[in-house]
């Protein structure tokens, strides 16, 4: 048993963590479009105009905030317009990106607006710079956004759909430098803004665009868009050409399609994956210290619009549908980027986990047979909703157990956050410790805590992952904690998330 003491100072509060934080992502990949959040209304699995019920009814468990699609790579490579009207009639094409199966286009947007409704989160639709034209881009925006009578909004009323949608969250394609044009970041830059001109806020839809960023801590590209987007010493706020700036995390070790596999790992693996997710606070760190040189006033977002796990696939399915399976490590990963996350709100103001359904680190693993298993991950954003919105609360942790010694990299083993709302607080921390469980303290000091209830996720070993089988394999559970005055203590098991709610005076 090691021992860890905080102090929380519930009356100091800092930035607004935004709900968006907590955002996701899904693309044309795989199957998590296709049989993961579609099965087409001829479907026996419950579906409403073909979208799976049972997932949408997952997902709003989670008060989703807002969701990213068409892609990832697919958005640019997709044309909308292929995307609407009678399905029978809409056009096929190739998606070379991810394994070169046929798409039919059923799933368009229509479709992933009324996806968005029913799920209560607001649209974030990724633009195609890649082999789009301005004026395909131009015309999607006013399809979508426009209200009264104009060429693009009565074809969508000629598609069925009267009233304009909002849609808050535009990006500027995705992975210039990679897949979505290998432009180098100045030719980029140069696109972003020229797109950006003509993507226009129709009525009252304002539209918050989002450049395409960094992969991981390419810090110049950053400042070649901070560049591109500011004025340094001109009167004129840094806010014009586009809102934020994305950039892309993933944790895993190895490349290509070797990576890491997602069951079957060893415990250095275990803590290699630990190491690597938690980098991703030197990560934000670098962009916000490019971005603050350039705009001191933080108006413009930093975005992560792509994180998570990225494994082996699970064998025998389609290398390029990147469906693997989801442990408790996943969701112990998930956990330390949301304390890291909640640590960055001042700068970081949205992040979308790769991807919801069917593909890399999910909430939700569908079959064809009508089958749904929520992952351990799914349950850390659920246990972690009172975060939305809350306010940041400073944690001092004052006594740690030893870190893990990785060939010099060191490894943490407790990671902790917590954020106040009204009444209420939320400290969320995690036990990375493989071999040892931790008491830890916590000196809770600035208001009266009335009340309290705690949750744990573990299960007796770190590759534990849930099935159509064993669903709950890996799944919440109360946890025991003793308060006397304003002292807190708890037991937190090896390998485990935990939450602790606190009512206040
Ligand atoms: O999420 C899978 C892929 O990872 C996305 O399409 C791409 O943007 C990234 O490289």
């Amino acid at each position: 048993m090691s021992s860890a003491r905080a102090v929380v100072d519930l009356d100091v509060t800092g930035a607004t963590i935004s709900r968006h934080l907590y955002g996701h992502f899904a693309e044309h990949l795989g199957r998590c479009i296709y049989g993961g959040f579609y099965v087409g209304e001829d479907s026996s699995i419950p579906n409403e105009g073909g979208i799976r019920l049972d997932v949408v009814e997952a997902l709003r468990a989670l008060q989703i905030p807002n969701l990213r699609w068409p892609g990832g790579c697919f958005a640019d490579e997709y044309h909308w317009r292929d995307g609407i009207g009678p399905k029978e009639q809409r056009p096929r094409m190739v998606n070379t990106h991810w394994g070169n199966v046929e798409e039919n286009n059923h799933f368009g947007t229509h479709e992933f607006m009324a996806l968005c409704e029913l799920l209560g989160a607001d649209a974030y639709v990724n633009g195609n710079i890649g082999s789009g034209t301005v004026q395909e881009m131009s015309d999607w925006v006013e399809y979508l956004t426009r209200d009264g009578d104009s060429p693009m909004s009565r074809l969508r009323k000629a598609n069925g759909r009267d009233e304009p949608w909002k849609v808050p969250y535009w990006g500027l394609g995705n992975e210039a430098w990679g897949c979505g044009g290998h432009m180098r970041a100045e030719a980029y830059a140069d696109e972003a803004r020229r797109y950006s001109t003509f993507c226009r806020n129709h009525g009252d839809n304002t539209l918050y665009r989002i450049a395409a960023g960094a992969a991981d801590d390419d810090l110049a590209w950053t400042e070649t868009l901070m560049k591109a987007v500011s004025c340094l010493g001109c009167a004129r706020e840094p806010r014009g050409m586009f809102q934020g700036i994305s950039f892309h995390y993933y944790s895993h070790d190895g490349s290509g399609l070797n990576k890491n596999p997602a069951t079957a790992f060893s415990d250095e693996q275990y803590y290699t994956t630990m190491i690597k997710a938690v980098d991703i606070d030197r990560v934000i760190a670098g962009h916000t210290a490019v971005m603050d040189a350039y705009d001191p006033k933080r108006r413009i977002g930093l975005i992560c619009d792509e994180w998570g796990t990225w494994w082996n696939t699970e064998p025998g399915t389609n290398p390029r549908f990147l469906y693997q399976q989801n442990t408790l490590r996943d969701a112990l990963v998930a956990g330390v980027h949301f304390d890291i996350f909640h640590k960055h709100a001042a700068r970081l103001h949205m992040a979308n986990i790769a991807q919801t359904v069917n593909v890399l680190q999910s909430m939700i693993l569908t079959d064809d047979a009508g089958g749904m298993v929520l992952t351990p991950t799914y349950h850390v954003f659920e246990m972690n909703k009172g975060h939305h919105d809350a306010l940041q609360l400073p944690v001092h942790l004052i006594e740690r157990p030893d870190a893990y010694d990785a060939d010099g990299a060191q490894l943490d083993l407790v990671s902790i956050s917590a954020s106040t709302k009204g009444a209420n607080a939320l400290i969320s921390v995690s036990n990375l410790a493989l071999d040892s469980d931790t008491t830890l303290t916590l000196d809770l000091r600035g208001r009266t805590v009335t009340g309290h209830h705690a949750r744990v996720l573990t299960a007796d070993e770190p590759q534990r992952h849930n099935t159509t089988a064993a669903p709950d394999a890996v799944a919440p559970a109360d946890l025991d904690l003793a308060l006397d005055g304003g002292v807190l203590t708890v037991t937190l098991p090896r390998h485990s998330f935990s939450t602790i709610h606190l009512d206040l005076a």
